[in-house]
């Protein structure tokens, strides 16, 4: 018996296997959860349809967070499939390319809007929609970053939006605790995926890390997969609207 034996969940932002997402895949289904996956079309849907059968999922639905009805679809297919769903994964952002290289203050209202709305609001939805499903209570988290509460070198509006996207994990978690859902954060300290590879000095900020922080290196994949196993399952039970750090001690570090 696993420590989800018996649990059902989706998770959304599975990109190739060195997604964070893929790492919190792989540590819940070596606990028993069966899970759903989604992509964004069907460019990222050749490498997450294989990835998601290896682990043996079936049910594996086009999800672009930016459209309520592919939403609505993801929640009704799983509602027939499952009819009760116990945890959700959103693994989810997007800022455009220039927004990240040119100076912040150069951040345009449309690049803006869209990073906010992919980046933060889908939280507010991919949950809206689950909740019905979560019969017995439920527990969502989301990935946030060290640039939500700092001024970070490039991260801009993508600093705004994990922000926005902490409170709305704290909002959700006042709204939502007396029905048993749980909503958490991680904030993950950096690791080279796709999402990442669109943040120019990410070479700079690894070797920041490797002097500075507490633990002189970054986090893996597979560790924030396994605190989100933490904040997934009942070992969490007690806790809601927190934002975890997962990064090496990097966060506490003053100098
Ligand atoms: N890699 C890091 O250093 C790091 C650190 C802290 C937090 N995070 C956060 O972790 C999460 C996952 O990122 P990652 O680093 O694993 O990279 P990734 O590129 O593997 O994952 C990002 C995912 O977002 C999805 N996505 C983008 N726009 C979408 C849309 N409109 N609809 C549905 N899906 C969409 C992509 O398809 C992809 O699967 C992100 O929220 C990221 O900000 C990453």
């Amino acid at each position: 018996m696993g420590l989800m034996s018996g649990k059902k969940g989706v998770i959304f932002g599975v990109a190739n296997d060195r997604s964070i997402a893929w790492g919190i895949a792989k540590a819940l289904h070596n606990e028993g959860a069966a899970i759903a996956f989604t992509y964004l079309n069907e460019v990222f849907e050749k490498r997450v349809r294989p990835l998601a059968e290896s682990i043996g999922a079936d049910l594996i639905l086009r999800c672009d967070v930016s459209k309520d009805s592919e939403i609505e679809d993801v929640f009704s297919e799983v509602e027939q499939k499952w009819g009760a769903l116990d945890f959700i994964v959103h693994s989810v952002a997007y800022a455009g390319r220039e927004e990240l290289k040119q100076p912040f203050h150069k951040t345009s209202r449309e690049g803006f809007k869209i990073a906010l709305e992919i980046s933060a609001y889908s939280l507010v939805a991919v949950t809206r929609a689950a909740l019905p499903l979560m019969k017995n209570g439920g527990s969502v988290i989301t990935l946030t970053y060290l640039g939500s509460q700092r001024a970070i070198p490039n991260y801009n509006v993508m600093g705004v939006a994990k922000a926005a996207l902490e409170a709305t994990v704290r909002y959700l978690a006042l709204d939502l605790g007396e029905r048993g859902v749980r909503v958490n954060a991680i904030s993950a300290g950096p690791i080279r995926t796709l999402a990442a590879s669109a943040i120019s000095n990410m070479s700079e900020i690894f070797g920041i890390m490797e002097s500075r922080s507490p633990m002189h290196r970054s986090v893996t994949q597979d560790e924030v997969g396994k605190s989100a196993l933490y904040l997934l399952s009942d070992l969490s039970s007690g806790v809601t609207g927190d934002v975890h750090f997962v990064d090496t001690g990097y966060n506490i570090v003053g100098l």
